[in-house]
């Protein structure tokens, strides 16, 4: 078997343009966590699941293997400050963002072009990262255009000058 460098690995996904999603959760004490992902795909229409997956590194891991609940928020095209603060690594990232409460209380981020509230049904590990199953339970599409992510960089939005280049 060939073995895959990983900065090829990582520049060919480049190739594919995807939405950005934030993902949060609820720890056990009531903390909020949230990260940033783009694996997030949809799976199945009935029942309706989706998946998204996670590095097991990730500092929030263990609230979303613990978790049996995670609200996906596909993020607007105003929203690359948001994505870029919950690609940040740690700490509390939801100071000073308009937030509401969500089922069963998860954090719910105000302004995105959709959001789907999932029960958590399975994880599978894959590789170095931990595939999260999800039942849609509750869902909202809000009439604003999606960001889009590509080879490391967001799409212009109408009207904006340049390109701004991600976090991570
Ligand atoms: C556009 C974009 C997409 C990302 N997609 C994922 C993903 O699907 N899964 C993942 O584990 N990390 C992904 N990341 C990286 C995480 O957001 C980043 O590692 C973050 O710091 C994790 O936060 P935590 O360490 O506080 O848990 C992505 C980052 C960016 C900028």
């Amino acid at each position: 078997m060939h073995s895959i460098d990983t900065q090829l690995f990582r520049k060919t996904f480049g190739a594919l343009s995807t939405g950005v999603t934030v993902i949060t959760t609820l720890d056990a004490q009531a903390e909020r966590f949230g990260v940033t992902a783009n694996s997030f795909t949809s799976v199945s229409l009935d029942p309706p699941l989706v998946l998204w997956s996670q590095s097991s590194t990730s500092r929030s891991h263990a609230a979303f293997r613990d978790s049996d609940r995670f609200v996906i928020h596909i993020l607007a095209d105003d929203q690359s400050p948001i994505s870029d603060r919950f690609a940040r690594s740690g700490g509390d990232k939801f100071v000073g963002l308009d937030i509401e409460d969500g089922i069963e209380g998860l954090p719910i981020i105000r302004g995105c072009a959709a959001y789907l509230e999932c029960r958590k049904i399975a994880a599978y590990p894959g590789g170095d990262h931990v595939i999260f199953l999800g039942h849609v339970e509750h869902l909202v599409r809000h009439d604003r255009e999606p960001l889009v992510y590509k080879n490391g960089q967001y799409l212009p939005t109408a009207g904006a000058p340049a390109l701004s280049q991600a976090a991570a």
